[in-house]
Parts: C-alpha cells; sequence; structure tokens
C-alpha cells in the first residue's frame, strides 16, 4: 500500500487531506471515478482546464501519434514543426493586431514571461525606469516571484513578501453592497477604473509604470466579473499615458466566456495575453504570452548571433503540449464548443443563481461557465465554511474548490443541462449541511 507521506501536495493543507484522501482514479467526459468507485462530477473542469471533456479521443490520438514520432525537441536554436503550426494557429485565433507566441508551461510561467518582456521592451525603448507593475486586489497570477508581486491574494504573498518585485494594486471591482447576486456583468461600477489615474499614476508617475496585468474576470478568487465599461476605460487609461495592459486570460483564455478570448467578448485589446490551461485541454502542460507585433518587433534587437530575449524553458514548445494543443483548438472548432458555451451559459445562469434562496449564500456570481457562490463566513475563521463545503460537495459527487468562503462552478463547455442540474443538486445538499 503507497503511503501518503511523501507527497508534499500543493495547494492544499496536507495533514488534513492526509487523514481522509480524495483520490481519482480515471475520467470521461464530465466524470471522474474515485479508486473506490464513486462517481464525481467535474464542476471545475479539472482545475479550469478541461473545457472539451476527460480523454477527448482526438486530443489522446494527437499525443499518441506524437510520442510515436518525435517524443522531444528543444526550441533552443532548434525547432520542430508542431511548436510553429502551434504557434501560428494561435495567432490565427487572437485579436488580430497579436500575432506573436512566446511557448513556456504554465500560466505562473506566462506571467513571469509577459513582465521580462515588459521591461526589456521599456529597457530597449530608453526607459528602463518603467519598472513598477500595476495588479489587482484579489488577481491571481500564478506563484512566481512575478505572480504574486501583481497578484492580490493576501496568503499567497504573505510568507514571501520581502522578496516581491516593486508593484501596486488597483481595488478590487467587487462591491457587495451593489453586485451580490448579480447575472452577468454589473451594470454600473466601470468608473472604479478611474484609480488608475486618480491614484496610482498620480502617485507613482505613468513614466516609472512598466505595465498593468489585470484578469478580464478575476476567476481564481471566486469570479468576480468586470461592470460594464470598467476594462474598456482601464484600456483608454493605458493609451493616454503609454501603458502597456496585459490581460492574463490563463482562466478565460479558450472558450469560457463563449469567445477564444475574453479580450473578444470584452472588445478590448491588450497588448499581450497570457494563456495556459485549456489549451491542451489540460492533457499536457502549456502556456503561453501572445504578444502584440508592435512589443515583438521591439524586441527584436541586437547582434545576429544573440537571442533577442534571454529567456526561456527547456520545456518551451514541448512536442506533445503542441499535438494536444492543435487538436484542441480543433476540437473547439470542429465539435462547436464556443456555440455550445453560449447556447449553455443562460441555462447554468439560471441553475447557478437558484442556489440564491439559501441562507448561507450571501452571493452569486456569474459570467460564461463560471460562477462563484460565496457563503455566509464562520465568525472568527474566514475560509473554513469553504474549506467543510469542499470536502462535503465531493461527498455529495461534484468536484469544486474553494477560494475562502466562495465555491467555484466551472464545469466543461460539454455538459449536459441534466449534469448541470445535478451539480447544483450537489451544490444545494451541500450548502445546506455545511457547519
Ligand atoms: C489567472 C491565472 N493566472 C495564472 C495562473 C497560474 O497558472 P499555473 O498554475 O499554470 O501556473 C492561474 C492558475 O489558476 C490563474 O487562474
Amino acid at each position: 500500500m503507497t503511503s501518503a507521506d511523501a507527497f508534499w501536495m500543493p495547494f492544499t493543507p496536507n495533514r488534513d487531506f492526509k487523514l481522509s484522501p480524495r483520490l481519482l482514479a480515471s475520467a470521461s467526459g464530465v466524470t471522474y471515478q474515485t479508486v473506490d468507485g464513486k462517481s464525481v462530477l467535474d464542476g471545475i473542469s479539472g482545475l479550469w482546464c478541461v473545457g472539451a471533456g476527460h480523454r477527448h479521443p482526438k486530443i489522446a490520438e494527437a499525443m499518441k501519434a506524437q510520442i510515436d514520432t518525435l517524443d522531444f525537441a528543444s526550441s533552443f536554436q532548434v525547432g520542430h514543426s508542431g511548436a510553429f503550426k502551434l504557434a501560428d494557429r494561435i495567432a490565427s485565433i487572437a485579436p488580430k493586431e497579436l500575432d506573436r507566441v512566446f511557448f513556456v508551461n504554465s500560466g505562473s510561467e506566462a506571467c513571469d514571461t509577459a513582465m521580462k518582456m515588459a521591461l526589456a521592451y521599456w529597457r530597449i525603448r530608453g526607459q528602463g525606469h518603467r519598472n513598477l507593475f500595476i495588479g489587482r486586489e484579489r488577481g491571481f497570477h500564478g506563484v512566481g516571484f512575478g505572480g504574486i508581486s501583481v497578484g492580490g491574494m493576501i496568503n499567497n504573498r504573505n510568507a514571501f513578501g520581502t522578496s516581491l518585485l516593486r508593484s501596486d494594486h488597483l481595488r478590487s471591482t467587487w462591491e457587495p453592497a451593489t453586485q451580490a447576486f448579480v447575472k452577468g456583468q454589473p451594470e454600473h461600477g466601470y468608473e472604479m477604473a478611474d484609480e488608475l489615474e486618480n491614484r496610482i499614476i498620480a502617485l507613482h508617475g505613468a513614466d516609472n509604470i512598466a505595465a498593468v496585468i489585470i484578469e478580464p474576470i478575476a476567476c481564481s478568487t471566486g469570479v468576480l466579473v468586470p461592470p460594464k465599461g470598467y476594462l474598456k476605460r482601464i484600456r483608454e487609461i493605458c493609451d493616454r499615458h503609454q501603458l502597456l495592459l496585459i490581460f492574463d486570460e490563463v482562466i478565460t483564455g479558450f472558450g469560457r466566456t463563449g469567445n477564444m478570448f475574453a479580450s473578444t467578448t470584452f472588445d478590448v485589446l491588450p497588448d499581450m495575453i497570457l494563456f495556459a490551461k485549456t489549451v491542451t485541454n489540460g492533457a499536457s502542460p502549456l502556456g503561453g504570452v501572445i504578444v502584440s507585433r508592435a512589443i515583438h518587433d521591439t524586441l527584436m534587437y541586437g547582434p545576429r548571433h544573440m537571442a533577442e530575449l534571454m529567456h526561456g524553458y527547456t520545456y518551451s514548445g514541448h512536442p506533445l503540449s503542441c499535438a494536444a494543443a492543435l487538436a484542441m483548438i480543433d476540437v473547439i472548432e470542429e465539435e462547436g464548443l464556443l456555440e455550445q458555451v453560449n447556447l449553455l451559459t443562460p441555462y447554468f445562469e439560471e441553475a447557478v443563481h437558484s442556489l440564491a434562496d439559501l441562507d448561507q449564500v450571501i452571493s452569486v456570481r456569474n459570467f460564461g461557465l463560471a460562477a462563484g457562490i460565496e457563503l455566509k463566513a464562520k465568525q472568527g475563521a474566514i475560509g473554513e465554511r469553504g474549506f467543510n463545503a469542499q470536502a462535503l460537495a465531493f461527498k455529495h459527487g461534484v468536484l469544486t474548490r474553494a477560494p475562502g468562503d466562495s465555491l467555484v462552478f466551472a464545469p466543461p463547455f460539454i455538459t449536459t443541462r441534466s449534469q448541470i442540474d445535478q451539480m447544483v443538486d450537489g451544490f444545494r445538499k451541500t450548502i445546506l449541511e455545511t457547519a
């Protein structure tokens, strides 16, 4: 019998988990099977990544064919066709002006990579003093030192505080008094973006700021949806002061909002887009930064024998991940997954808001196939109720995650209405029983 001791689990209370491990054995479509044969519906698409459902045959076939042909090829001064094809393909589906793609292996690496690109860009333009980054409270951009610096989740920064990069943060757009049970985007609050100009730029000076980095929807913190017009206003302020705008689409990218990118959904063009997760349907690690031609071309600088950006990872553009991603983009297009997200969204919205009648529920928020159901926090023990609910939901056959006291609901794009109903039913039982 394998012991549970050696594996130090990430983002997990290890001592608690190991008292009663939740072990998954297999998966298919929208359903996991546990080691003891129980079915659990995937209410969080694995970890926001399995949009097309588990073990999609086209993705599995593409990966099998790839491992039998070319298992590994570096992208340092050699290459393989899969990485070039994938970059072309991503450029063709990204907003038009963004057509250069740098591959990494995760969302965290994408964030740190984009921050390096921003610093290098300003340096080449003779403005190396622009080295302050602006993130947002409750934002999540992974766990690299760049990502936690611009991130706004206190527990992720606390222990490492003295090592953070220079950063400041916009306030979160969350306003419980007016947004608690809003469906989709709040009508009011776009003017919260003005803080970028009125406080941040006024305090630090635009000339010192390298970039503003935000998630179009702050998903990891429990799904905080931007008020209508907020993102456009941020873009306008960035333009007025020549700040780079980076959208972290690690969760929203590749379909969750009903378009390939939330930048398209919200009709706002950033200078860089970060992606990861759904790009391979979670089947193999891959992330990246999609960069505007202008930034890319500025960075194509220096002697011909020198790499223009001294940056990259052994597994940047790994053949297996590229094969998985090419197959995933085919699946999204050929199987009409974006249309499916758009069709399912109104049903999903009504279903998740049906939980608003429960006493313990203090907010329900949603956009596309992402929702947060916030529970009343226990006095003096923020997060405990959410933590207990997450474990209980698993017993009731639904996989979810609980940032703080919010339960996240983000099913695969292929989920049926009846599976949505079953999951909502599981959430209802869970919330009623959660102490
Ligand atoms: C918006 C966002 N950015 C970055 C990350 C980090 O991605 P990874 O865990 O692949 O490093 C996440 C992970 O959930 C995320 O939600």
